[in-house]
């Protein structure tokens, strides 16, 4: 075909002009991407929460934070994949269900220490109180760090009203009535207690209900 034939609607002219090259691309790559994306914001898999999922209690999502502040995500994910060793190891797979109330999620990529993600109940909260304050009590080896201060400082009371109010407006179905009776339930409690209330829970909607409403045998 010579130069003069060679018809504008062909695969010749993206070929051979980059221009046209890169716009087809994004276009093929967007379409691609919308179509894989799109789903998820209407599939209820992934937009509403499994069995047993519920909006963290207010010394929960306290603990979360300080979760959050401690940078324990740098070290520890919190998302069990779909391989036969991790599911051997941790527990059920993750599922996008699980996480629909975590603002921002916690999944993480980093992990030193093992996933949390199924955490809940599998040590005592005594084991857990004593781990936070000097990870090598008991576990000799670890090299996570100690954080002997949680177990010190008094939980602060007066931001868990805004956190609430602000994952309210995300889409966590806190009542005005749950968040007006927040700070009683944080009062007299220590940064550790929310810490331990945090991790006793992580995961364990596994172990009381399955996917499919049935009780768990786990
Ligand atoms: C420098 C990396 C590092 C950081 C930061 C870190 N950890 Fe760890 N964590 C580890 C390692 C390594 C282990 C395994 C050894 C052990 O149990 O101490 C571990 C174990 C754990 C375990 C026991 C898990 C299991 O299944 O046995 C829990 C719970 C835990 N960490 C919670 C936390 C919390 C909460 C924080 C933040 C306050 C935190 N970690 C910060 C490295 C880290």
């Amino acid at each position: 075909m010579s130069a003069q034939q060679q018809k504008f609607w062909s695969h010749e002219t993206l070929e051979k002009n980059v221009g046209w090259l890169i716009v087809a691309t994004i276009i093929v790559v967007s379409i691609a991407g919308l179509v894989q994306i799109v789903p998820l914001f209407f599939q209820h898999s992934t937009t509403q929460p499994d069995p047993g999922i519920t909006p963290y209690s207010p010394l929960r999502l306290m603990g979360r934070d300080i979760y959050i502040r401690e940078g324990c995500v740098g070290c520890h994910s919190q998302q069990v994949r779909t391989l036969q060793a991790e599911t051997e190891r941790y527990g059920h797979f993750s599922t996008a269900g699980e996480s629909v109330f975590d603002h921002p999620f916690l999944w993480g990529s980093k992990r030193t220490g093992p996933d949390l993600a199924r955490v809940g109940g599998r040590y005592s909260d005594d084991w857990q109180r004593v781990h936070l304050r000097n990870p090598r009590d008991v576990v000799p080896e670890s090299v996570m760090p100690s954080y002997p201060w949680l177990e010190k400082t008094p939980l602060a009371t007066d931001s868990v009203q805004a956190r609430m109010h602000a994952l309210k407006r995300l889409g966590v179905p806190y009542t005005e009535d749950e968040i007006a009776h927040a700070p009683e339930a944080l009062a007299g409690k220590t940064e550790e207690d929310a810490m331990v209330a945090y991790l006793q829970g992580l995961g364990i909607n596994r172990r009381n209900v399955r996917i499919d409403g049935a009780p768990a045998k786990e």
